[in-house]
């Protein structure tokens, strides 16, 4: 069942974001979607950061490179931005195969198409239209540890 939490400002996706880094282990896949803008890229920002232990670790845009690598304490990280994929088959030049072994975080997750994880934890942002700072996320997936990921937001 798909749960739909509201994120009041920047700081509650970072705090939320970095509650799922604590919770994430190899082999996970988070897949970020929603409008250009929604808060993908600062929500795995705030992700990779907390993973490493490290509030300053640089985090590049995958915009060109659609994919980049980080060597983490507890898992090996790839952030891909798959916006200018041209289609599945070039995932395999990407390095999908070893992902399986680390944690994937995907932004414009549908150009996976075939290939999306079934077992993904699934978050869905989304503008509030009443106010420029908050977003909507809806989350799918991860049965286990959903409840501990929300617990204490709206
Ligand atoms: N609650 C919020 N969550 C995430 N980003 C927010 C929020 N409020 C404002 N923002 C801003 O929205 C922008 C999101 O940009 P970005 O993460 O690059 O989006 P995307 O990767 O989805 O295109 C950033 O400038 C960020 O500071
Ligand atoms: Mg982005």
């Amino acid at each position: 069942m798909p749960t739909t939490i509201r994120l009041a400002d920047l700081a509650a996706t970072e705090a939320l974001a970095a509650r799922a880094a604590s919770l994430a282990r190899p082999g996970d896949a988070l897949l970020l979607d929603g409008p250009l803008g929604a808060g993908k890229s600062a929500f795995s920002r705030a992700f990779l950061r907390a993973a490493a232990g490290d509030p300053r670790l640089e985090v590049p845009s995958p915009t060109f490179t659609l994919v980049q690598q980080y060597e983490l304490p507890r898992f090996q990280a790839w952030h891909f931005d798959l916006y200018r994929l041209s289609g599945p088959d070039d995932l395999f030049e990407l390095g999908w195969e070893e992902v399986a072994d680390g944690v994937a975080l995907v932004e414009w997750p549908e150009r996976l198409e075939d290939l999306r994880p079934a077992d993904a934890l699934g978050l869905r942002l989304a503008p509030d239209p009443a106010d420029d700072e908050a977003r909507f996320l809806t989350l799918e997936g991860w049965p286990d540890r959903l409840a501990a990921l929300t617990e204490g937001f709206p």
